[in-house]
């Protein structure tokens, strides 16, 4: 018997709606703004927890012009450190005035022949803007191809939602990218830290026999990535 066609249509809807649900980052807002503040009262979205759509809002009697400015990519990290890569992130946690906006940026820096390692963002995609030198970005997608361009000064690419990419500085001097997300809080799983370096560790077996390789290089692989 065949379903009557208000049904249907409510059902077609009801899909469609988790259907937009589930493939956008982050949600609308439902007001102008709704700067980040935690419960103690200073300005501190990372001493909040995160709830659906995102922190707290301030009272906006008492929000000003400065909630709205983010001054720390003026200057970038370090990059003396193995990798040779420093990143400043200016996500909600940095920035409370990109709470429920549904986007943020980092600032990546990389010595000569320095990477900012393999990594996923699981609530965002990514668009990497090369400022100064250059880099070769890339990815890899579900279909395990690999896609990547070196990417210079005034230049872009995008990274697609989850997948694994990296930027690898190619160029004689220092490079520099502006990276920006449609996600207030992209979230970071940097792929060999979260392998060899979890917390309690995964066991030696498990990843012994994921990577086809002895217990012994797993060891070696942990002893690089685990703290303390
Ligand atoms: C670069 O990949 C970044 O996550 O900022
Ligand atoms: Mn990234």
């Amino acid at each position: 018997m065949s379903k009557p066609a208000s049904s249907s249509f409510l059902l077609l809807l009801l899909s469609a709606t988790l259907l937009a649900t589930v493939c956008r980052a982050d949600p609308d807002p439902v007001q102008d703004f709704c700067v980040a503040v935690a419960p103690g009262g200073h300005n501190n979205a990372s001493s909040s927890s995160s709830t659906y759509p995102g922190f707290p809002c301030k009272p906006a009697s008492t929000v000003v012009s400065d909630d709205f400015f983010f001054a720390a990519h003026a200057g970038g990290a370090s990059t003396d450190n193995p990798m040779g890569a420093g990143v400043t992130p200016g996500n909600v946690e940095a920035f409370p005035g990109l709470n429920t906006l549904g986007l943020s940026i980092n600032r990546v820096d990389l010595a000569p022949g320095g990477v900012n390692p393999l990594h996923t963002h699981p609530r965002s995609a990514e668009l990497v803007h090369v400022e100064a030198g250059e880099m070769l970005v890339g990815f890899v997608s579900t279909e395990g191809r690999f896609y990547s361009k070196v990417v210079r000064a005034g230049e872009s690419f995008v990274i697609p939602r989850g997948m694994v990419h990296f930027q690898y500085n190619v160029g004689k001097g220092a490079a520099r990218a502006m990276t920006v997300f449609n996600s207030q809080l992209p979230g970071v799983v940097l792929a060999a830290q979260t392998l060899f370096g979890a917390d309690p560790e995964i066991p030696d077996d498990v990843l012994a026999k994921s990577f086809q390789v002895d217990a012994d290089t797993i060891k070696l692989l942990k002893s690089k990535f685990q703290k303390g």
